[in-house]
């Protein structure tokens, strides 16, 4: 997608051929940096610190990482060693584990010393195919907006809330909740987007807003609480949300507060759908509550804010009383009855384990 004139992805081969270049997420929407990763320890601190973050990005990265380290150590115990070093970045996106399964199955079945290259290959073809299962899943989400645009009354737009960000910057290109809403845009479709800011990181504030003003998609912000009301008042139409682990019998992780979102509009009759590529689903879970990993991250992400000062410069202040202890539980899990549909490569599934298998019948 386009920052200023220019198209990027979110991560890149360095013209060195070794390293990997990626958008340093911490600074939007204030600053626009590009960081290099050289070894296998920027990689995992990039994505255990939210340099990069969003579940299929944070996949590609990890695989670009065993590339990286494939140069130094090739062997079958390096391999293992560098699975583990990554897949313990962070627990819940379960694109991580699909990648490093994906990188490591691979390369077993290649000699130690064609390994590097045969890595670097691979990286970029799971990247490449990240790309492509976002614009399938536009294409089927499209359907969805186009269907609503239709019901309305001419010059309304299609009103579609959105939480953390499941945009381009989660992925390679695209995005996975935003694939849809772009093509609409494309296509000369109206649509409105509610943007939740999505505390404690911001994501909706800080990336899927940045998103949506550089690509011209009229949007407003709007505080985590103020869904539920707008849902009341006939003001959404729809909700788009992304995952970071789907189980085989549809129940949807994502981003804590996707939940109450999910409630607030099954309560309202606002359709609930959730954006996926294949990778998301973890089909050894079926009860996503009790057998998901929830990442439970630093209570400093709660009691503190970063923003940018008049003079330009960016800070993170408190906006808590010193000493009182905050939990940052990172995602929660929205169960399937709640959810209309999940938006995938293939079409729109049940969130059912019936509606899963139809569209992936070789997982049954
Ligand atoms: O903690 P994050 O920012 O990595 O969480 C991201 C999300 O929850 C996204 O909605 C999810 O990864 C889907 S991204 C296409």
């Amino acid at each position: 997608m386009k920052v200023g004139d220019r198209h990027y992805r979110t991560i890149w081969l360095n013209e060195d051929g070794r390293s990997v270049d990626v958008i340093d997420q911490r600074w939007l929407p204030h600053e626009f940096r590009v960081v290099t990763l050289k070894t296998l320890d920027d990689v995992a601190v990039a994505i255990r610190d939210m340099w990069i973050r969003g579940a299929p990005l944070i996949g590609v990265t990890a695989a670009y990482g065993v590339a990286i380290a494939m140069l130094s150590d090739a062997s079958d115990e390096a391999l293992d060693a560098v699975w583990e070093v990554l897949h313990e970045t962070r627990p819940t996106a379960i694109n991580l584990r699909w990648a490093l399964d994906e990188m490591r199955t691979f390369l077993r079945k290649v000699p130690v010393s064609d390994r590097a290259a045969a890595a670097y290959k691979k990286a970029g073809e799971i990247a490449e195919e990240d790309i492509q299962l976002n614009r399938s899943i536009g294409a089927n989400g499209l359907k969805v907006i186009r269907e609503i645009a239709a019901r309305k009354k001419p010059g309304e737009p299609v009103n579609i809330l959105t939480h953390c960000n499941a945009g381009w910057l989660a992925t390679v290109d695209y995005g996975t909740a935003t694939a849809p809403i772009y093509m609409a845009v494309e296509d000369g479709i109206k649509v409105h987007v509610y943007v939740d800011e999505t505390r404690p990181r911001n994501q909706g504030a800080q990336l899927t807003a940045w998103e949506m003003n550089g690509h011209g998609v009229p949007h407003t912000l709007i505080v985590d609480n103020a869904g539920g009301h707008l849902m009341q008042h006939g003001d959404v139409d729809m909700v788009i949300v992304g995952t970071d682990r789907t189980t085989a019998n549809g129940d949807v992780c994502n981003k804590i507060g996707t939940y109450l979102k999910a409630l607030a509009a099954k309560d309202n009759n606002v359709p609930f759908y959730v954006a996926l590529p294949s990778p998301t689903i973890d089909w050894t879970v079926h009860d996503g509550v009790r057998e998901i990993p929830i990442e439970e991250r630093n209570s400093d992400e709660v009691t503190f804010v970063q923003g940018r000062n008049g003079d330009g410069s960016i800070s993170t202040v408190r906006v808590s009383p010193e000493g009182s202890p905050a939990a940052n539980p990172a995602f929660d899990v929205t169960p399937a009855r709640l959810i209309t549909g999940l938006i995938t490569e293939r079409g729109i599934a049940k969130a059912s384990p019936e509606g899963l298998k139809d569209m992936f019948p070789e997982r049954s």
